[in-house]
């Protein structure tokens, strides 16, 4: 199957922290900022794949700072590594303040999407082709991240049974 370049999918969205989107303090909701990057990521799968995925998997996330009412979240995502089936999107957060136009970063995760066709059955992908030294960091980087993934899968599944 062909290959394709990190950039063919490399996406990016901007929303505004409206007032239904944060707790009573006045902070962005977790749960708001994860659904908004599961949508920017699995926009990324789709350019890449060409075909259904799901989101199989999500790594460690860590909120690193705040995101206020009235800031802008600036969200980018992009293809790291691929096998057979999946992809592993790296996702940055940024939040903007609107009035001093400063950033700061709050979050960079990994999520993991699985291309399936209309049963449900994990189908190829095409492969990736990397330009640059910092994708190829980026690839070896997603390689030993999925070695970690499998076995975390593995003894899930096996938990699963307990
Ligand atoms: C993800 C899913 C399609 C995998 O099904 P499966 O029968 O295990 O598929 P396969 O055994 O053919 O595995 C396909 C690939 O996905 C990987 N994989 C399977 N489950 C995975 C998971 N949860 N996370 C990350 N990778 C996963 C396998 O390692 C394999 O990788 P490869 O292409 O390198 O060989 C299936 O578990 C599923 O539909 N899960 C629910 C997804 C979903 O609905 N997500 C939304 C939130 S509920």
């Amino acid at each position: 199957m062909n290959e394709k370049t990190v950039s063919e999918s490399e996406s990016e969205m901007s929303r505004l922290v409206l007032p239904e989107d944060t707790n009573s303090f006045g902070n962005l909701y977790g749960g708001r900022l994860v659904e908004w990057m599961d949508n920017i990521a699995s926009i990324t799968a789709f350019k890449h794949a060409r075909s259904k995925v799901v989101t199989g998997s999500i790594d460690s996330l860590f909120f690193l700072s705040p995101v206020k009412l009235g800031y802008i979240v600036n969200i980018h995502s992009r293809i790291t590594y691929v096998t057979r089936s999946t992809m592993e999107v790296e996702i940055t957060v940024k939040s903007e303040n609107v009035e001093t136009a400063e950033n700061k970063i709050t979050t960079r995760a990994y999520f993991t999407y699985v291309a399936i066709d209309d049963s449900g059955h994990s189908i190829e992908i095409p492969g990736l082709k990397i330009q640059g030294p910092d994708e190829e960091r980026r690839y070896h980087e997603g390689e030993l991240r999925n070695k970690m993934r499998i076995e975390l899968l593995e003894e899930a599944r096996k938990n699963l049974n307990k």
